[in-house]
């Protein structure tokens, strides 16, 4: 028996998994419009993600479930448990946010509307876009964030269409940004770690 196992006893079987398996990360794309720059920027935040090997990184594109506009159908499209399905398999989320008059996309807000349990006690890092770096947006979702008990850290990378894109569409990242995706990464492993204990 190994000195940890001495001084705290044996990790029962579902102890031993939840430290020894790796995290869910969504990377879920905010925008759905036809020539959209969203994809662009979640490829470049999976690669780097990737790369880190600590958790299974993934694509979340609301595009994807098709969704319809909450209210307006009997509620029992198939993308709608789909969609609940994909964010109850998830740890934690890397939300790509574009600024949309001054907040976020309205699939955005349809999309975190059509979920509620699936969302709870998990962590996210918030990755945003516009003009002055898609800030506004990103402080409205952090307000979301709360009410489905999502916690969102600190270290939120900003990007500006008018220096990380060339003619606001070819996405072009600066270097400096690099640093700031890590520590908003290191900061989302460790929250979505510590907070999978409360699910
Ligand atoms: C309806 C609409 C409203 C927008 N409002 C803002 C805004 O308030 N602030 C800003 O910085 N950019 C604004 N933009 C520019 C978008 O941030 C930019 O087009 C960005 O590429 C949109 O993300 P997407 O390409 O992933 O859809 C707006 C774009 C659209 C389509």
């Amino acid at each position: 028996m190994g000195f940890i196992e001495k001084l705290f006893g044996k990790q029962t079987k579902e102890e031993e998994t939840m430290t020894t398996e790796k995290l869910n990360i969504g990377i879920i794309l905010g925008s759905t419009r036809e020539g959209r720059v969203s994809p662009q920027v979640g490829e470049w935040v999976k690669g780097i993600a990737d790369k880190r090997g600590d958790a299974n990184y993934e694509i979340v594109d609301i595009a994807d479930f098709q969704l319809p506009f909450l209210g307006t159908t009997d509620g029992t499209e198939p993308g709608i448990t789909a969609w609940n399905e994909k964010l109850a398999s998830l740890d934690g989320y890397v939300f790509i946010v574009q600024e949309y008059n001054h907040s976020i996309t309205g699939a955005l807000k349809n999309a975190i509307d059509f979920a509620r349990e699936a969302w709870y006690n998990k962590a996210a890092g918030i990755v945003s876009y516009g003009s002055t770096g898609g800030a506004r947006a990103a402080e409205h979702l952090r307000g979301i964030l709360g009410e489905i008990k999502v916690a969102d850290v600190r270290t939120h990378p900003t990007l500006s269409l008018f220096t990380d894109f060339e003619n606001m569409s070819e996405f072009k990242p600066q270097e400096l940004h690099l640093d700031n995706v890590t520590a908003m990464l290191d900061e989302v492993i460790a929250w979505s770690g510590a907070l999978k204990t409360l699910r």
